[in-house]
């Protein structure tokens, strides 16, 4: 472990092996105490891109995020990869703008994102979760990440986007290569097989879908893309189609990944994993908790300003009380996540229904982290499903 000025100075946050087993929180913790604004030279495996400055704290995350004027999301993307994924492809995103396009675009959607409208949605989400847990039969085994959180999710935001069930496992795979292109079970193919493959294929099943809506509008999200108008004009193609990857990508990725680290830390500390069980009025506190312990995204360093001690007494201590605030859907700055009031959703309603039909869930083997450097989940967690409960 680095402990010198000079140390601290050379660490290369995007090193591949600080982050095998996840993200290294010793680091960022060490980087908070000791050199809270760095800068790494490079990334390893990406050698043509330049180095990039990481801030730390929670109150420095925050600055960043309200900044937008200083710290741009459209001109360097909004992540250090300036020149492995294009940017005209991140910045068609409305997370790659700027205002004032940015809020506009992002406008379209807002009304439909509200806590309100969202928990309309509750009967049909619980339905999913129900019916993917129902898949699992009488089997005494299962990996949380494949057999249930991936199908759960995946099914939930395609249902917003219009896409038919028998395509989810295909949308799934292409977000998953897309978010983790090092990791060689979600991207088997890497960063090529991404570019030359998943891309293109994403555009030719959008363009497919804007020409059925241009045709006959229907009630999805997909058809607010293709009808909507932002300054009298309509979207661009590449908005589109980058809108509608946008939206899949957010949801199929970010609340597994919230869902499965928070799962695993309940089966890792049975004692609050009983509480759980027995008072599910605490789940929505462990959600709150499971986000602030594992933010799915490092769009910014939220996997070390959520564990920030000046914020957070004993901060790896993962507590279900603790109701915390956080910022693990953006530090309050424009880009804020559209779909905080669908993950909290879901992450609820999964917790409660995986904890109510199998009480005495157990880990079944070690827990296996995606090789990558920004976005943090498990993509394996085995288990042992344990004695199913007769009240579910
Ligand atoms: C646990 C689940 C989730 C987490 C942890 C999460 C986290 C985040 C984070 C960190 C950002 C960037 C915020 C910033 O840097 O200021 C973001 C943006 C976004 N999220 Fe989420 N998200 C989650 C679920 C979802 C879901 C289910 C959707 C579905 C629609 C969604 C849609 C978006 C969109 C569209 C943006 C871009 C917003 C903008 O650029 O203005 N997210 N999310």
């Amino acid at each position: 472990m680095a402990s010198t000025e000079q140390d601290i100075k050379r660490i290369e946050l995007a090193d591949n092996e600080l982050w095998q087993d996840g993200p290294p929180y010793e680091v960022f913790r060490e980087l908070r105490a000791k050199c809270p604004v760095h800068w790494s030279e490079r990334i390893e495996q990406y050698p043509t891109e330049a180095g990039f400055w990481s801030v730390t704290m929670a109150d420095d995350v925050h600055a960043v995020s309200r900044d937008w004027q200083t710290y741009s999301s459209a001109t360097g993307g909004v992540t250090v990869f300036a020149e492995i994924f294009p940017l005209e492809l991140v910045q068609g995103m409305f997370i790659g703008m700027d205002p004032p396009r940015h809020d506009k675009v992002k406008a379209l959607f807002q009304r439909g994102f509200t806590p309100k409208r969202i928990a309309d949605h509750e009967e049909r989400i619980r339905a999913i979760v129900r019916d993917v847990l129902d898949r699992l039969g009488d089997r005494e085994t299962c990996d949380l990440v494949g057999d249930v959180a991936q199908p759960v999710v995946s099914r939930v935001i395609h249902s917003f986007m219009g896409t038919p069930p028998e395509d989810d496992a295909l949308w799934a795979r292409i977000c998953n290569a897309s978010m983790a292109p090092d990791d060689p079970d979600m991207a088997p193919e890497g960063i090529e097989g991404v570019l030359e493959k998943d891309l293109p294929e994403l555009f030719a099943r959008v363009r497919k879908m804007i020409a059925d809506r241009t045709e006959k509008p229907t009630d999805d999200l997909t058809s607010v893309l293709v009808h909507a108008e932002v300054e009298g004009e309509k979207l661009n193609e590449l908005e589109i189609v980058m809108g509608f990857f946008l939206l899949i990508l957010a949801g199929n990725d970010s609340t597994k990944a919230t869902y499965c680290s928070g799962m695993r830390a309940l089966m890792e500390d049975p004692a609050q994993m009983r509480e759980l069980v027995e008072n599910p009025s605490l789940i929505p506190g462990a959600v709150e908790e499971s986000l602030r312990m594992f933010p799915a995204f490092a769009v910014m360093w939220y996997v070390s300003s959520n564990r920030d001690e000046s914020r957070y007494e004993d901060p790896d201590r993962f507590d279900v009380h603790r109701n915390p605030e956080h910022q693990a859907f953006g530090a309050g700055g424009r880009h804020f996540c559209l779909g905080t009031a669908l993950a909290r959703l879901e992450l609820q309603i999964m917790i409660e229904e995986t904890l109510a039909r199998y009480p005495e869930i157990q880990l079944d083997g070690a827990p296996v982290a995606a090789e990558a450097l920004f976005v943090n989940q498990l993509k394996s967690l085995p288990v042992r499903l344990g004695a199913t409960s007769s009240a579910a």
